[in-house]
């Protein structure tokens, strides 16, 4: 569905998002902001804070409509809504955005960065920024990155080394970097939305999946899942992301404030992602549930080398430069 509509939303974007966009004169201009995710994650907080700070330092001239859980578009209809103009502002995950900038698939490789400081560096480097840029042409500005975390793995029976992961399904997230991941295990990766997580898992369509404490215990999928396997194995960030024209057609005065206070969100965001997460693994233990596996170094090293083929696989699209660019920022 995405290569069907893609060019036509990029057209239709441009043709409709200045005009019908902005209220009436005198009233506030009205920002949709919608995500898949609970309040209580980075992200649910993150587009809770931007409200609250938009509205108060912009009073009268923005009202922020934040809708979390995919309670106004879900994964597969968020990004054409955007260009379409009929929510303003998103923050899908880094697994989302392979049909507009391939690059951005550099996030999911599997053990990329050795932890979120890595993350932190890359995503300031010229070429992490550059990637915020980089679907200006089809109508899309990033904003930000917001950071979750690292991801950890989820089963209905125990995984310590790569080979218990064979002939299971696991839902992956809308993007063929995690589907090769999953292939690559000699496991059966399964699309699937993010609002139909749970019930996926309860009935048996996937036996696992891969996400972060948070997005877990916020879904309740440690109710549906017996088994946790601490990875680390790779990441869920955000882009936020708008309607180019729509924030290009902001009064400049109202589009400076909101930049400079998504700076200071994100600053928020990133700094309290660590804590919800482990706030979140806590709560798991304390339900009582599931068992959580932790990896020896030599059990942890035995994934990467069964997930590292997927590297070659997709260093072209995503370009050899670029990896190097990520890699060096394991260094510091
Ligand atoms: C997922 O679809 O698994 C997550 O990336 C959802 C999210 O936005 O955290």
């Amino acid at each position: 569905m995405f290569k069907l509509t893609a060019k036509a939303l990029l057209c239709a974007a441009f043709l409709t998002a200045g005009a019908s966009l902005y209220a009436a004169e005198g009233q506030p201009i009205v920002i949709k902001f919608a995500h898949v995710v609970a309040e209580h994650t980075p992200k649910g907080q993150g587009a809770l804070i931007f409200k609250k700070l938009a509205e108060e330092r912009l009073p009268g001239k923005v009202k922020v409509e934040v809708y979390p859980n995919s309670s106004l578009f879900g994964d597969g209809k968020e990004m054409e809504a955007l260009l379409l103009g009929d929510v303003h502002m998103l923050a899908p995950s880094l697994a989302k955005f392979e049909h507009y900038a391939k690059p951005i698939q550099i996030f999911d490789l599997p053990f990329l960065f050795d932890n979120m400081e890595a993350v932190d560096r890359f995503q300031a480097s010229a070429e992490g920024k550059a990637l915020l840029a980089s679907m200006e042409g089809k109508g899309i500005t990033g904003l930000a990155y917001w950071h979750n975390g690292l991801k950890q793995l989820s089963s209905n029976k125990p995984m310590h080394e790569p080979k218990d992961a064979r002939g299971m399904k696991f839902r992956v997230q809308a993007s063929a970097v995690l589907d090769e991941q999953f292939k690559a295990l000699r496991a059966a990766p399964r699309k699937m939305s993010f609002a139909e997580v749970y019930q996926g898992l309860q009935t048996g369509v996937v036996n696992g999946t891969e996400n972060t404490w948070s997005n877990y215990y916020s879904q309740k999928v440690h109710e549906v899942q017996p088994y946790f396997t601490a990875s680390d194995h790779g990441l869920i960030d955000y882009m936020v992301i708008t309607n180019t024209k729509f924030w290009k057609g902001l009064p400049d005065d109202v589009r400076a404030e909101l930049e400079s206070i998504m700076v200071e969100v994100t600053a928020e965001v990133n700094r309290q992602a660590d804590d919800l997460n482990k706030e979140a693994r806590a709560a798991i233990v304390k339900a009582g549930t599931s068992e959580i596996i932790e990896l020896t170094p030599e059990q942890r090293e035995q994934w990467r080398e069964a997930m590292r083929p997927v590297w070659k696989k997709f260093e072209k699209d995503i370009g050899a430069e670029l990896i190097q660019a990520a890699e060096a920022a394991n260094r510091g």
